[in-house]
């Protein structure tokens, strides 16, 4: 790493369709359950990260979409001083490309999402994959980056690769085999469609972290979900991408959509992600696939009341429309409804 060097990277959003929710270790981000998750396309929802290193830095400093965070955060911390410590173990390999002087220099740190932060649509997954990828390029680290990752943000072990990727729990205590692994390359389905209907994009009322914390304290369905039902669902999961039965894919991704709501719903105080227009839209769904007596599409929604939509390329104009139909983008009747776009994301 020389001084001087600017290095830009983007890295894109995931979709769990088994989610993750509960740590059994808050320090080292470790899951009580597997999830698996379909990165987008890169072009669509990303985060793109600009990091310069130079000695005349005189200490780390991060601006998040134009304005300046707290680097202090522990999960950032966590993430420089991982990457820092794999850089300085590479130096200490003997490459002479990179120098270990210039680790010791600081960091400044550029990040901006091109979709609504904190609002329920993955960002911070985005958001940590691309600071880690991006730290390593700088350091010039290679290799299994999942884990550092997973510091920062559970599910952005997952954007570190493309397609269909499981995180898995792993069984050490350390974490280091709670890693994100690829099921299927982004070139797997080519006709899967996702679709992103932002129902609302302010920031989330309750986080992921304290939300999961409350969760894994005080709901017994969280851990019946964890210890009985997930494992099972992740099987059928898996044999639904690998086979591209959509029918399958999209039941099973409603069904586990629906069981993390209800856990939410099951947590005290209860948790409420999903709004008014969140439930139109999951009647929506239902009413199309009942009449046509077929899964043609399917929602799921993560920790706010933004939906995301799967789909087949061959049923996405048709869905658009009927959404459109339903949410028209120039209704001015109330806020929500307003702020409801629609967006099409090719997934390969
Ligand atoms: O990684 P976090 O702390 O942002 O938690 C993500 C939790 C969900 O988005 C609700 C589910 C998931 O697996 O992405």
């Amino acid at each position: 790493m020389l001084d001087g060097t600017v290095i830009t990277c983007s890295a894109p959003v995931n979709i769990a369709v088994i989610k993750y929710w509960g740590k059994r270790d808050d320090e080292l981000i470790l899951p009580v359950n597997s999830s698996l998750s379909v990165t987008l396309h890169q072009d669509q929802l990303k985060t793109t990260t600009t990091i310069a290193c130079s000695r005349d830095f005189q200490e780390d400093r991060i601006w998040i979409n134009g304005r300046e965070e707290d680097i202090n955060q522990s999960r950032l911390q966590s993430c420089l001083r991982e990457m820092r410590r794999l850089a300085r173990k590479r130096s200490g390999d003997g490459d002479p490309a990179h120098g270990v002087a210039g680790l010791s220099h600081k960091v400044h740190i550029c990040s901006v999402n091109n979709f609504p932060t904190a609002a329920g649509l993955a960002s911070s997954a985005s958001g940590y994959a691309c600071l880690v990828y991006t730290l390593s390029r700088l350091f010039g680290v290679e290799g299994e980056l999942s884990a550092v990752a997973r510091q920062g943000s559970g599910s952005a072990c997952r954007s570190m690769y493309g397609g269909f990727v499981q995180w898995k729990i792993g069984e050490r205590a350390d974490g280091k085999d709670s890693l994100a692994e690829q099921v299927q390359p982004e070139t797997h389905w080519p006709e899967l469609r996702v679709l992103v209907l932002v129902v609302n994009a302010q920031r989330k009322h309750i986080g992921s972290t304290s939300g999961m914390q409350t969760s894994v304290k005080t709901s017994s369905l969280l851990k019946h979900r964890a210890e009985c039902l997930v494992s099972g669902q992740m099987d059928k999961m898996m044999r639904a991408i690998n086979t591209k039965d959509f029918s399958a894919f999209g039941e099973l991704t409603m069904q586990d959509s629906n069981q993390f709501h209800a856990t939410c719903l099951d947590t005290y105080p209860p948790i409420f992600y999903l709004s008014d227009v969140s439930r139109q839209i999951i009647n929506l769904v239902h009413c199309y696939n009942h009449h046509y007596r077929e899964i043609k599409v399917a929602y799921t929604f993560d920790a706010g009341p933004n939906a995301v939509i799967f789909t087949l390329q061959e049923h996405l104009p048709e869905f658009v429309q009927v959404v459109r139909y339903f949410f028209p983008p120039e209704s001015n009747e109330e806020q929500f409804l307003k702020g409801l776009s629609v967006d099409s994301v090719p997934v390969s």
